[in-house]
């Protein structure tokens, strides 16, 4: 038996406790079989950090998160937490947690899954085979640039500012995971940037085009953002890879999540340069449906397939779950995000029950 894995969980707010709930049953299920220990230690983060402590980000959690070999987060925020000032905002803890783990570096897969094809509101000929793999920055940009606030001007008028800036380290560093993900996969990396107006991204395109010499397996290209939206929606298929900032990122990934019919199935891994991995959905705390049992907790599950993959390192165990996934969705298992309308529905808790039944009849793996 392997020394245990210290996996810090942050269910969050919203259907958060409830799709967290199934995905540690699977991990304990796969534990079992594939003979690996997990010790799992809960932390606050978000809205119920905020009602337990006043801050968002506890600096204990921040600590216990450095201190694990990964991090499993559902989701955060709701309504009642909307109108706090922005310090006290969930939105505010999750953005801390990423900037002090230094996770600069978000990857999320968008596959559609023959199974899920009429899910999606493209047409099947558009979606089928979709496997994009979006690479976004996510410690930088926007989100963190300085100078931010909302100023009086001298009339006594309100000024909002926000400022995207990115420096050479900043745009190598996600370039080069970009170019090392897409060597992985189908060779092929579409750089989107706003070059045409913004300094930061010429600067970005500038970079991103010489790290290209040293990646010469690798096909780049550029699109400016406006038609890299419009693209992922015309004709999917023609993308592989994605490297993007961090807005963009947000922005372009929930298009690209859509494409697969809800983004309810999506995960997503955070990573560093060392240090733990966090890893989350890319959906939110969705608070209209919390508690009811209505949430799908397959991206949060596939979350932790990615936790095993590329946190710690034992991708027969991620199989297990994806494969889990897989023989549900075939058994016709759908939640509310996935069914048609008037089609029948499971639970979170049915669905998560189906998973280790999935999981138990798998046969054990081949080494
Ligand atoms: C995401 C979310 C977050 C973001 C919010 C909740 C701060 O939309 O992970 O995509 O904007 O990064
Ligand atoms: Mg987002």
């Amino acid at each position: 038996m392997s020394q245990p894995y210290r996996i810090t969980l942050l269910p969050g707010d919203g259907i958060g406790p409830e799709i967290m709930a199934v995905a540690v049953a699977v991990l304990q299920c796969v534990a079992a079989q594939e003979g690996l220990q997990f010790e799992f230690q809960e932390a606050l983060v978000g809205g119920a950090a905020i009602d337990a402590t006043g801050e968002p980000l506890p600096a204990a959690t921040l600590e216990q998160c450095r201190q694990s070999d990964a991090v499993l987060l559902a989701a955060i925020g709701g309504y009642k937490w909307d109108t706090l000032p922005r310090p006290q905002r969930p939105e505010t803890g999750l953005l801390a947690l990423r900037a002090g783990m230094e996770l600069f570096a978000n990857l999320r897969p968008a596959t559609i899954l023959p199974q899920l094809i009429d899910a999606s509101s493209l047409k099947p000929e558009v979606v089928a085979g979709v496997d994009i793999m979006v690479v976004r920055e996510l410690t930088g940009g926007i989100y963190f640039g300085q100078p931010k606030g909302i100023f009086a001007t001298e009339t006594g008028e309100k000024r909002g500012v926000n400022t995207m800036a990115y420096t050479e380290s900043e745009i190598d560093r996600i370039g080069r995971v970009a170019f090392e993900t897409a060597r992985k996969r189908r060779g092929k990396l579409c750089s989107v940037d706003k070059a045409n107006v913004l300094e930061v991204s010429q600067l970005w395109r500038d970079r991103i085009t010489a790290l290209a010499s040293e990646y010469p397996d690798v096909e780049l290209t550029h699109l400016y953002v406006d038609n890299a939206a419009m693209q992922l929606v015309r004709w999917p298929k023609q993308f592989d890879t994605i490297v993007t900032g961090n807005l963009f990122g947000d922005i372009l990934s929930d298009v690209a999540a859509m494409l697969t019919g809800s983004i309810g199935m999506l995960p997503s891994a955070s990573l560093g340069a060392s240090g733990p991995g966090l890893f989350e959905p890319v959906h939110g705390s969705a608070p209209d449906i919390a508690g009811q049992d209505k949430a799908n907790p397959l991206a949060q599950v596939l979350s932790a397939a990615m936790m095993l993959r590329y946190g710690l390192n034992q991708p027969q165990a991620a199989q297990r779950i994806e494969q889990a996934v897989l023989t549900v969705l075939d058994q016709g298992l759908r939640t509310a995000d996935l069914a048609p309308p008037g089609a029948p529905v499971v639970g979170c808790r049915a669905m998560g029950e189906a998973l280790l039944q999935a999981l138990a009849s798998d046969a054990p793996a081949q080494t």
